[in-house]
């Protein structure tokens, strides 16, 4: 049984509510229903935070023992060292993912401090790219 953690960041806790042109009209906690649902051999949490002491602190809480983890950062992405460092400092792969293709979007959007300590990145995808991240950690 894989154990699997989706960490989201600032301002996804109003995904469905939250500039849906961009993000979609479904609310986080109903697309990981699914997502779990469709994954029997996965053991998939969820933990969200807007604070990013609290991401890196999850970060340092399941980076040793868990399987995997698929990160969306939200904009801690394109300006947090801190996060960068924790995934570095951690064994357990991360998977960084967006929602929106950020490079169709503002040039500030098109740098991440996280990347280069991730395992890979999957952005523009929509809420499916949580499942794809997922996927990609369960590949052995
Ligand atoms: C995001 C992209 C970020 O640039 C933005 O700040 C977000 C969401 C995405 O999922 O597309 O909050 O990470």
């Amino acid at each position: 049984m894989s154990n699997i953690i989706i960490i989201n960041g600032p301002n996804l806790n109003l995904l469905g509510v939250r500039e849906k042109g961009i993000y979609g009209d479904m609310d986080f906690q109903t697309y990981f229903d699914v997502l779990r649902q469709s994954h029997d051999g996965v053991t998939l949490t969820y933990f969200q935070s807007n604070h990013e002491g609290a991401i890196i602190d999850k970060i340092h809480e399941v980076g040793f023992s868990m399987d995997g983890i698929v990160l969306n950062a939200g904009a801690y992405t394109h300006t947090s060292l801190a996060i960068g460092d924790a995934i570095a400092a951690v064994t357990t792969p991360v998977v960084e993912v967006h929602i929106s293709n950020v490079y169709a979007r503002e040039s500030f959007r098109h740098h991440s401090y996280l990347a280069k300590n991730c395992k890979g990145v999957i952005c523009g995808f929509g809420l499916d790219g949580y499942r794809l991240a997922v996927e990609s950690l369960l590949i052995k």
